[in-house]
C-alpha cells in the first residue's frame, strides 16, 4: 500500500488516525485493538540559541508488522498550537521564544495498521527563567542593505531599571552564537551588528535573537526573523543633477549590493513657489528626468528606494536621500529687498559717520583753543576769578561753533556720498533727521 499512496495522501491519512484516536481514546476503544507502547525517557535541552530540543527513547515491545511513527506536539501556554509533526526520529527541534510555558508531548503510533490503538501522551514541561513581565518587549529588526542588522526593545514593565540586557544572534551556517557589542542607548534599547549572510543558496537563514540580562531575575526572549522580511536599502546617493534647457537631469547611485532589478526607487521634485509633482517611480535605472520645468524657478529633489517583492519580501521604503537644490531664482521680490536695502544702508552709515565726526570733532577742537588756553594758564588765576571754572568758559565757548561746523557737514557729506539713486536716499535721510 505505502509506495503507491502518494506522499500526500498518506499524510492526510495520518493525520485523520491521529485525530481520530485522539477522539476515541480513553474510553471507547473497541475490544481486539491493541494500545501501544509509549516512547520513554523523555527529557529536553537547550540547543543553538533559540532552540528547544527534546530526544527520547524507542518504544519497547512494538510488533513487527507495525509501521511506528512519534507524533509530537508543541503547547504554548497550556494552548496547542497547529504544529503535530509525525517522524521516525528521537528527537525534535524547534525555535521557542523562552518566555512561554512550553508542553511538548509524544506518543507512538503505527500507521498503515488499524489494529493497534496510539499510546498514551508522554509529556514535558518547560518552564520560562526569571520573574513575569522582565524581559525585553517590542523586539524590531532592521537589516540595513544586507550589511548590518540593528534591533531595538523596551525593557519589560517589571524590569528594574538597572537592568542590562543584552543581544545575541545566531543562525544556521554561523557556527557559535554572536554577542552584539555596539549598543544604542535612546528613546529604545538597541543594537546594531554587521551580518552578511552567504547568498550562495539564494535562501536566508532564520536569525535567532536572544535578550537576556545576566541576572537571574531577568526573563530572557527570544525573536526569530525571516531576513528577507526585514531587509531595508539604506538611503540613496544623489550624484548629479543638471537643469539643459527645460528639463532636470538627475542621476543617483544604488544603495547597498542589491541586484539592480531588485529595486525601485521613487523620485520626488518640489518647486519651491508653487505645488510639488507628485513622486515618480523609477524601475531599476538610476536615474530620472523631468522635462518642461520653469527655467527661473529653484527646484528641491531626493530620491529614496525600496525593495522589489519579488527579490525580498519586505516593502520597507529607505530613508529619503539629501535634498539637492537645481535651477535659478530670477525673483523680482530679491531685487525689491535689494532696492530697499541700498538705501537704507546708507542712511545708517551716514549716522555712524555723524555720530563718528561729532566725536572726531570733540577731539580735534581742543586743539584749536590749545594757544589761548596756554594764555589763560598764563593769567590763569585772574581770569578764573572773574569768570567761574575753567571749564565752564570751555564750553561756553565752544558750544555754538561745533554745531554750527556739523551741520555744515550734514549737507555736505548727504549729496557726496549719494550715487545713481537720488530719491531713494534723499527719503530713508529725511527720515533719520526726523528721528
Ligand atoms: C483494517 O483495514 C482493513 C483494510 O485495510 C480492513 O479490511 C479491516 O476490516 C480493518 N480492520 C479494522 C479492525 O478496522
Ligand atoms: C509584574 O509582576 C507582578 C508580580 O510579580 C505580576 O503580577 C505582573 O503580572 C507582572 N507584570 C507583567 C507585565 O507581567
Ligand atoms: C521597525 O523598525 C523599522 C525601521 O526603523 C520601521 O520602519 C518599522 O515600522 C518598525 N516596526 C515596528 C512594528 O515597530
Ligand atoms: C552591560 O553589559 C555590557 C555587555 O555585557 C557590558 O559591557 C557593560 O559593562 C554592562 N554595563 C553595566 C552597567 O553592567
Ligand atoms: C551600524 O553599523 C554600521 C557599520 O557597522 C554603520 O555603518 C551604521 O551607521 C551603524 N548605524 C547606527 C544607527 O549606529
Ligand atoms: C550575492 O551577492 C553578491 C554581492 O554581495 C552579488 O554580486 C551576487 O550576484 C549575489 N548572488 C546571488 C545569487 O544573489
Amino acid at each position: 500500500m505505502g509506495a503507491a499512496v502518494p506522499a500526500g495522501a498518506r499524510l492526510f491519512l495520518a493525520l485523520t488516525l491521529c485525530l481520530a484516536a485522539g477522539a476515541a481514546e480513553p474510553d471507547g476503544r473497541p475490544a481486539g485493538r491493541k494500545v501501544l507502547p509509549p516512547p520513554s525517557n523523555l527529557h529536553y535541552s537547550f540547543g543553538q540559541l533559540c532552540k528547544l530540543k527534546w530526544t527520547w527513547n524507542p518504544a519497547e515491545g512494538i510488533s513487527s508488522g507495525c509501521d511506528l511513527k512519534y507524533c509530537s506536539e508543541i503547547l504554548i501556554n497550556g494552548i496547542p498550537q497547529d504544529n503535530r509533526e509525525w517522524t521516525k526520529k528521537l528527537f525534535r527541534e524547534e525555535d521557542v521564544s523562552l518566555n512561554e510555558e512550553v508542553h511538548f508531548r509524544v506518543r507512538s503510533e503505527c500507521k498503515s495498521d488499524n489494529t493497534s490503538e496510539p499510546s498514551n501522551w508522554v509529556e514535558i514541561f518547560t518552564p520560562p527563567k526569571g520573574a513575569a513581565g522582565t524581559a525585553a518587549v517590542g523586539i524590531n529588526c532592521t537589516w540595513y542593505d544586507l550589511e548590518y542588522m540593528i534591533c531595538t526593545w523596551l525593557p519589560g514593565r517589571n524590569a528594574s531599571a538597572s537592568t542590562n540586557y543584552t543581544l545575541y544572534y545566531w543562525y544556521e551556517g554561523l557556527g557559535n552564537h554572536q554577542q552584539c557589542q555596539n549598543y544604542i542607548y535612546g528613546d529604545n534599547f538597541g543594537c546594531n551588528f554587521s551580518l552578511s549572510i552567504p547568498n550562495s543558496t539564494n535562501v536566508y537563514p532564520t536569525i535567532s535573537i536572544l535578550i537576556r540580562d545576566n541576572s537571574e531575575e531577568i526573563r530572557p526572549v527570544c525573536a526569530n526573523k525571516n531576513p528577507t522580511t526585514i531587509v531595508k536599502p539604506g538611503p540613496p546617493r544623489i550624484v548629479a543633477v543638471s537643469m539643459i534647457k527645460d528639463e532636470i537631469h538627475l542621476e543617483w547611485q544604488k544603495p547597498g549590493t542589491f541586484p539592480a532589478h531588485c529595486l525601485l526607487y521613487q523620485v520626488e521634485l518640489k518647486d519651491s513657489k508653487s505645488d510639488s509633482i507628485p513622486p515618480r517611480d523609477v524601475k531599476e535605472l538610476t536615474k530620472a528626468q523631468f522635462a518642461s520645468v520653469h527655467p527661473n524657478t529653484v527646484y528641491i529633489v531626493k530620491v529614496r528606494a525600496r525593495l522589489e517583492t519579488t527579490c525580498y519580501s519586505s516593502s520597507h521604503w529607505s530613508d529619503w536621500s539629501e535634498e539637492k537644490s537645481i535651477g535659478e531664482n530670477t525673483d523680482f521680490t530679491f531685487y525689491i529687498v535689494l532696492i530697499l536695502t541700498i538705501p537704507l544702508t546708507v542712511a545708517v552709515a551716514t549716522i555712524i559717520l555723524l555720530v563718528y565726526l561729532k566725536r572726531l570733532k570733540i577731539l580735534i577742537y581742543p586743539q584749536i583753543p590749545d594757544p589761548r588756553k596756554i594764555i589763560k594758564r598764563m593769567f590763569g588765576e585772574q581770569i578764573e576769578d572773574f569768570q567761574g571754572g575753567p571749564g565752564d568758559d570751555f564750553l561756553n565757548v565752544n558750544k555754538p561753533a561745533m554745531e554750527e561746523e556739523i551741520s555744515s557737514l550734514v549737507w555736505i557729506e548727504n549729496p557726496e556720498s549719494s550715487t545713481p539713486e537720488h530719491e531713494g536716499q534723499e527719503r530713508p535721510a529725511l527720515q533719520v533727521k526726523a528721528l
